[in-house]
Parts: C-alpha cells; structure tokens; sequence
C-alpha cells in the first residue's frame, strides 16, 4: 500500500524516517485523523483547518497548503483504491541532531497514510459499550493533537484490561474527554459537553453533535460535567472520527441510566450517520 512521505508516495514498507526524526526523538509534531466513507471525506476541511491551527500553536510551518493537503488525500484514495478508510496524517518539525530548542533551516517531515476502517461494531451501538473513569494527568494544551499521546495510552490500556471500550479522564472532579473522544451526558433532557477549551480536543464529531443536536431542538450546555452528575445522567455517550457514536451504559462497572443506550445518543446517532451518508 502507498503512503505520502515528504512529497513522494512510497509503498508503506519502504517509507523511511531518521531516527533523527523530532517526531521519533521529542513526539515534537501533531496529527490528524480524518475518515473516508464510499470514497468521501468527512468534514475533511475542519480537519485541515486544526492540523494548520495545531501546527500555529506548536510554530510549526507546514510544508503543504491546504489545497496541497487535499490533493495529497485524493491522490491517496486513487493509489490505494480504499473506499471505507482513515486518513492519517501527521507533521513533525523535522530530522535534526538531538536538541531541544527548535533546529535551523530544517523542513518539516509530513507523512499521510490511508487505513482501511470498517464501521464501528454495530452490536456496540445497539447495546452500547463501558467506560471507566481514570484521573487526568495530561499536560495543560489538550487543545493541540499532538502526537505524544502516552496519557491517552496509559488510559486507553486501563479500559481495555476493565474490559471497557473507551477512559474518560476526570481533572478537578470535572468530566474533560475520552481518551480519543469527546464525552456527552444527558441529564434532564438537555446535552451537556465540556465547553471548548485548552482542556479538550475540540473534536470535529463534537462540533457535528452540536450542529445536529441544536437543528433537532435538544437544549445544549456547553458546561463541565461534574463527576457525581455522571450517577445522575440518563445518558452518557462519546464522540470521535475512529469510534463515532458510542452509548457509555457502563461506568466503572456500575449501570448509566437504564443500562441501554438512550434516545438522544439514538437520534443523533441516526443524524450522525445519514450526515456521513
Ligand atoms: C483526546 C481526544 N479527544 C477527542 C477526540 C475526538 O475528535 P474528533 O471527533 O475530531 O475525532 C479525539 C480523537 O481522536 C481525541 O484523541
């Protein structure tokens, strides 16, 4: 399979990167992860929009606009002949001898690849998945999708060995995110969600939650969710571009609401789904 290295498009196993890569040495770089269904980009311009604001955080220029981008990922579906797949993409400040402080004259590494992605496991959707709830130790720009991803990792791997699908971190005994999602709960009928700030990713399947939830007239707040709220929720759910919808009907092994995935999850699931096509 063909990948895009720095401007040529290699086959996946002769794609090289130094070890003096910045990427390899700091995790100094950031990433996208953008999903293709039947052969279209979902939403591929808000992801290109926070790679280049990502990139401006971490003052890094990209060495590609975002024309160049979106050629770069078409030329990848022609090469490949995926249909159903995820783009990744990731920039890295470059290939230098080991020092922290940003190196001169250097070109950014840019790597993109496709991956095949099947949908979601619909057993999933239907009967919804567990969550457990882990402390948030990451650093204070979550804002930023940064590749060094080990917190995430960490958290990951501990709902994994829980036999649970998805963390979701707690900072000040606040909900923040998943540890690749964005965490919704429903209390009352209105739809709660961490306000967009350096604390969360602000996540392209969030923004999409919103827009569809506002169009079908479910009251948002954009407020913190406190942990004890989480007992209180009649629904709980996560959002990402890998896990799309997922119900939370188990939380650190104790039911949410009624032990099924609820009626708004339902229905913005649904939304979500006809959105993509
Ligand atoms: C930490 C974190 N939060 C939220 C998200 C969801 O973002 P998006 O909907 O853009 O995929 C992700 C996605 O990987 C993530 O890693």
């Amino acid at each position: 399979m063909q990948v895009y290295l720095n401007g040529e498009y290699p086959e996946l196993t002769e794609a090289c990167v130094s070890v003096e890569d910045r990427g390899f040495l700091f995790a100094d770089g950031i990433y996208e992860v953008v999903r293709c269904y039947a052969g279209r980009f979902f939403e591929l311009d808000r992801h290109l929009a926070r790679l280049e604001r990502s990139a401006r955080e971490i003052r890094l220029g990209l060495p590609l606009s975002r024309d160049e981008l979106r050629l770069v990922a078409q030329e990848l579906l022609r090469r490949t002949g995926l249909l159903d797949c995820s783009l990744y993409l990731q920039a890295t400040r470059g290939v230098a001898p080991r020092n922290h402080a940003f190196p001169v004259g250097v070109t950014p590494t840019l790597f993109a690849m496709l991956q095949p992605a099947p949908s979601p496991d619909p057993a999933l959707a239907e009967r919804g998945g567990a969550a457990v709830t882990v402390p948030d130790e990451r650093w204070g720009r979550c804002d930023i999708k940064a590749v060094g991803l080990l917190p995430n990792i960490l958290a990951k791997q501990k709902a994994v060995e829980a036999g649970a699908q998805e963390a979701i971190f707690i900072r000040d005994g606040l909900v923040t995110e998943g540890s690749a999602s964005n965490v919704f709960a429903v209390l009352d009928g209105v739809l709660w969600t961490h306000p967009q700030d350096r604390r969360i990713l602000g996540g392209i399947t969030r923004e999409v939650t919103l827009e569809l939830a506002r169009e079908q007239g479910v009251p948002v707040r954009e407020e913190a969710i406190t942990q004890n709220m989480l007992w209180q929720a009649q629904e709980l759910f996560c959002t990402g571009t890998v896990a799309e919808f997922l119900p939370v009907v188990r939380l650190d092994g104790q039911p949410v609401g009624d032990g099924r995935p609820g009626p708004v999850c339902r229905r913005l699931a649904a939304a979500f789904a006809a959105r993509h096509g």
